[in-house]
């Protein structure tokens, strides 16, 4: 039987604190890049969460958007994030505390949602499917929970489009094959419409933005880790890992440094 569960470090339920603390600082990291601000912003703007409403945020991670949906469905609607790891729940729950915001963190799993058909108005889930072995499974559960009429925002990234320069394509094909081996389904981005459709959604936009990190200054907690990877598998060796760090941190210098990888966002909604 295939596992239906992801491979990744974010499935760790049981995540030990040093491993929780690195996967708040990986999202920090992210939430705080332009891209994924625009593409957010341009989701929830299509989602449109209205007051009074029952929104889901399978995989809420750290929470921000659940408090962005506990914004816009206000005092008469409830905004639930789902996550599974208990670790970066207990972070949601803190940071929505301080925040004030109502926002409500329950455990859960994304292929057996813990509500009955048709409990809520807006789903959305961000970047999980790509760590989930059979995602039509989940979309299948999110077409299932979400009232007809509904509206479900499905965001991921595809690591096909990985981008590293400079580096050779040796060190390129290398460093790309270790970015997809976190992910289960590392081509989630190119797959939401079609997933939507097969669930029996109506897809009404797409959309999409590029995760693109500074030219100055090259991110070394992930290049070190896709690195190391790649170094333990023997796909690079030692020394190619040293001239590479070299090699970037002239480019940085130069203003010459590039990684990115694409995120694509789809809206959809369940026929009446
Ligand atoms: C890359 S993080 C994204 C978190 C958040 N959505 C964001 O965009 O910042 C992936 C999230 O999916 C969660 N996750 C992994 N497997 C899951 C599952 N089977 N059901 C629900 N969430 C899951 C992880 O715990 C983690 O919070």
């Amino acid at each position: 039987m295939t596992d239906p569960h992801p491979s990744s470090a974010f499935h760790a339920p049981n995540a030990d604190p040093a491993t929780t603390e690195w996967l708040v600082t990986v999202l920090d990291v992210q939430a705080a890049n332009p891209g994924v601000r625009r593409l957010r912003e341009w989701a929830h703007a299509h989602l449109a969460a209205r007051p009074g409403e029952r929104a889901l945020d399978i995989g809420s991670g750290t929470g921000s958007e659940t408090q962005v949906l506990a914004a816009a469905v206000g005092p008469d609607g409830i905004a639930t994030g789902l996550e599974p790891n208990h670790g970066l729940r207990a972070v949601a729950e803190r940071r929505a505390a301080e925040a004030g915001s109502p926002a409500r963190f329950v455990d859960g799993d994304a292929f057996a949602l813990p509500l009955p058909d048709g409990e809520v108005d807006v789903v959305r889930c961000e970047r999980v499917l790509q760590h989930l072995t059979d995602p039509a499974k989940a979309i299948a559960e999110m077409a299932r929970v979400v009232r007809p009429g509904g509206r479900v925002a499905l965001l991921d990234t595809d690591w096909a489009t990985f981008l590293l320069h400079p580096a050779s394509p040796e060190i390129r094909s290398a460093l790309a094959a270790i970015a997809q081996a976190p992910a289960a389904t590392p081509d989630a981005g190119r797959r939401l419409t079609g997933w939507l459709s097969a669930a029996g959604l109506t897809v009404d936009h797409v959309g999409a933005d590029v995760l693109l990190h500074e030219p100055g200054s090259v991110p070394w907690p992930l290049v070190r880790g896709l690195t190391t990877s790649a170094v333990a598998r023997e796909l690079i060796t030692e020394e190619q890992r040293d001239d590479l760090y070299a090699e970037l941190t002239t480019a940085a210098e130069q203003y010459a440094f590039h990684l990115s990888v694409t995120m694509f966002a789809a809206i959809a909604h369940r026929p009446l």
